[in-house]
């Protein structure tokens, strides 16, 4: 094979298609219910809005940007993230101008970070994602975990859990930072230069770590929640409460600390078990300093983005395929009597909201009902003589074999089941 997709990319082909448009409409039905209205920005930013709002020492910068320079010698990047682009957004085209909260939500949009490929693990990755701007209050929070699990649930994926921490404010990180870093002084001392002054930039992203080393040495490290002020501790305890009425399961798990820089407070993460080694679903938070970091108002602010690809192995994986739709009916011509008539049935069969099509190549009355066979139709519609001189149809259920003669005029609303 001369050329493959790129590495860690993939081909959506026509024969999965459906699952996505499926998922994507039903992400869209649901995120409507809750005032939710789409955005779509480009698919590269400046290099600046995500090196200032997911931090310098992130994997998702320090590793994985595509960044490059274009001919007019400007610093570009392809979006590694959704939720700064929507910010910058929402400034440029002053969003709050008609009062807040503004709830925008992505659909599928297209997310870059160069990773080792495997399963669940791409180069090029799509997004379902909410953002709530303008609201301080937990209730927010819980609205946007509440969104995640009900997009699974119109999935048809089960057995999740979600992953809740608070991971508080900047005086809770500096007396936390001090903590952790007493705690892992013992393998810091033995780490590379770049990575330990990494770690002692933001001591955060050790509790990320993938190197068995540091997870071990971190098994009883101090946890952050014990450091929350009371501000922070109090929206964290009125959460939990609003998720136990709601009848939302969740697990506090104080190892879940995001690898984007921008969050405050609130973070969670939506896993599955059945995906192996990427078990993380849907990953969010609250991030209150990110618009003031792009030089706005401080805003309160919350959201979360989910893989769509790792939604949809789930999905595979748990056997809830949405049906995949089919042409419904494929026009067969048994002369050229019929051949000429084929062409304005098919119009009309469309114009009444029935997918239609027929044989171009001139095929025998036999290769043409194989043909249909084949483009799995529902039906194959036949023009013989006989019908044509009486004006109807034979009407054959492929699945079945059934077969039933219509009258031409009455076709559309047979197929589509309705009585005539
Ligand atoms: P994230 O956790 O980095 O958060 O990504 C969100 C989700 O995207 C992950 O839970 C995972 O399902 C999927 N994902 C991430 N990387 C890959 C990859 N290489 N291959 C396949 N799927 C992947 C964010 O991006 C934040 N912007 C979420 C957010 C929105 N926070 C607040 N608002």
């Amino acid at each position: 094979m001369p050329y493959q997709a790129p590495r860690g990319t993939h081909d959506i082909l026509p024969g999965e298609i459906y699952r996505w448009q499926a998922a994507e409409q039903a992400f869209l039905r649901l995120v409507t219910q809750y005032g939710y209205r789409e955005i779509r920005t480009p698919i590269f930013e400046d290099t600046e809005l995500f090196v200032r709002t997911s931090g310098d020492t992130s994997e998702v910068v320090t590793k994985q940007m595509y960044s490059f320079k274009d001919k007019g010698d400007r610093d570009l990047t392809l979006k590694p993230e959704g939720t700064a682009p929507v910010m910058r957004a929402y400034l440029e085209h002053r969003l709050a101008g008609d009062g807040q909260p503004v709830r925008l939500c992505y659909v599928a949009t297209p997310v870059f970070r160069y990773e080792r490929p495997q399963k669940g693990r791409y180069r090029q990755h799509h997004q379902l994602g909410c953002e709530l701007i303008g609201v301080a209050s937990p209730e927010a929070d819980a609205e946007i975990i509440e969104i995640a699990i009900r997009t699974y649930q119109a999935l048809g994926i089960g057995s999740l859990q979600v992953k809740l921490n608070s991971i508080g404010r900047a005086a809770t990180r500096e007396a936390y930072r001090e903590a952790l870093l007493a705690h892992a002084q013992p393998v810091l001392k033995d780490m590379d230069p770049e990575d330990r002054a990494r770690a002692e930039r933001n001591p955060l992203r050790m509790l990320d770590s993938k190197d068995p080393v540091m997870i071990e040495a971190l098994q009883n490290a101090p946890k952050v929640l014990d450091y929350l002020e009371p501000e922070s501790k109090s929206a964290f305890d009125s959460l939990c409460s609003i998720l136990t009425e709601a009848q939302i399961p969740f697990v506090i798990s104080p190892e879940i600390v995001r690898g984007l820089d921008y969050y405050t407070d609130t973070v969670f993460e939506v896993h599955s078990t059945a995906l192996g080694a990427q078990t993380a679903l849907c990953g969010g938070g609250r991030y209150d300093g990110l618009l003031k970091a792009l030089g706005g108002p401080p805003t309160p602010s919350v959201g979360f983005g989910m893989g769509l690809e790792r939604a949809l192995l789930v999905q595979e994986s748990q056997g809830a395929l949405p049906t995949e739709p089919r042409i419904a009916a494929f026009l067969i011509a048994a002369d050229d009597a019929g051949r000429s008539r084929l062409r304005t049935l098919a119009a009309e069969l469309r114009s009444s909201g029935i997918s239609a099509t027929y044989d171009m190549d001139g095929r025998s009355l036999k290769a043409q009902i194989k043909l249909a066979d084949r483009i799995g139709a529902q039906y194959a519609v036949i023009l013989g003589e006989k019908e044509i001189a009486d004006r109807t149809a034979t009407v054959k259920e492929l699945s079945s074999g059934d077969q039933t003669v219509v009258e031409q005029s009455g076709l559309a609303k047979h197929l589509a089941g309705e009585p005539k």
